[in-house]
């Protein structure tokens, strides 16, 4: 049976890059690049948790052609279209704790965008990217705060799609937001260091602007 994230993901695939191609509709892939190009060089290995249709990884191979990017995803129908796009992208069917223990190469940076809401584990994400980087690697990921006063993100767990009568309501299928304390101490347990912090729209819901937190963080050297 596939998992809430892989339905809602394998039923919007056919819609995605065409409701994100509108302007401003999806920004993170555009941003998180700018935050991420000073370390962006020819030939590393980069890992990108979440590829989808590959909108972050287009944006990081226009900064710089020649990174070696790995994407793992949970939507096969997402990387049906990813690798129509990007032939040379090596993609893997699956979640990041999948691979931990048989993906023999490590990489110098992990990227997740738009991705670490719908994983409820997020601890153990950070650790498993921990044992996949090489010594001094980048983690740079989003994620979605937790806002007090803000009318969808005051919630730390809410259904991604509430409407039952939406074709993409998906029982189960949560969006789970955290505080930037529980990001830090997160971090800091799984052996990363934050380099960087910064706060920005990535879309908006129904007129709502959401808000994501841009964060660049240097695993050990351990
Ligand atoms: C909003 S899309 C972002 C895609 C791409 N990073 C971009 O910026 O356009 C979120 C992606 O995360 C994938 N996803 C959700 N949960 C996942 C998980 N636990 N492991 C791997 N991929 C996951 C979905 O299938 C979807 O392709």
């Amino acid at each position: 049976m596939k998992q809430p994230a892989e339905a809602y993901y394998d039923k919007l695939s056919s819609v995605y890059d065409q409701a994100t191609s509108v302007e401003n509709a999806w920004v993170a892939p555009a941003y998180m690049t700018e935050r991420m190009k000073t370390f962006l060089r020819p030939d590393i290995d980069l890992l990108e948790i979440g590829i989808g249709t590959g909108q972050l990884s287009e944006e990081i191979l226009k900064h710089e052609n020649n990174i070696n990017i790995t994407g793992i995803d949970i939507s096969s129908s997402m990387l049906d279209i990813c690798a129509k796009r990007f032939p040379t992208i090596k993609l893997i069917h699956g979640e990041v704790f999948d691979i931990v223990n048989n993906q023999k190469t490590s990489f110098q940076i992990i990227a997740i965008c738009g991705t670490l809401e719908f994983i409820e584990d997020y601890t153990h994400a950070f650790a498993a990217c921990h044992s996949l980087l090489k010594p001094g690697g980048l983690l740079a990921f989003t994620y979605e705060p937790v806002i007090h006063n803000h009318p969808i993100q005051k919630e730390h767990k809410s259904l991604t799609v509430s409407s039952i009568e939406s074709k993409y309501h998906v029982p189960d299928f949560y969006t789970y937001r955290r505080s930037p304390d529980e990001i830090s101490l997160a971090l800091e347990d799984n052996g990363f260091y934050a380099l960087e912090n910064s706060e920005f729209v990535p879309y908006s819901k129904q007129g709502i602007d959401v808000i994501y937190h841009c964060i660049l963080a240097e695993k050990d050297e351990n």
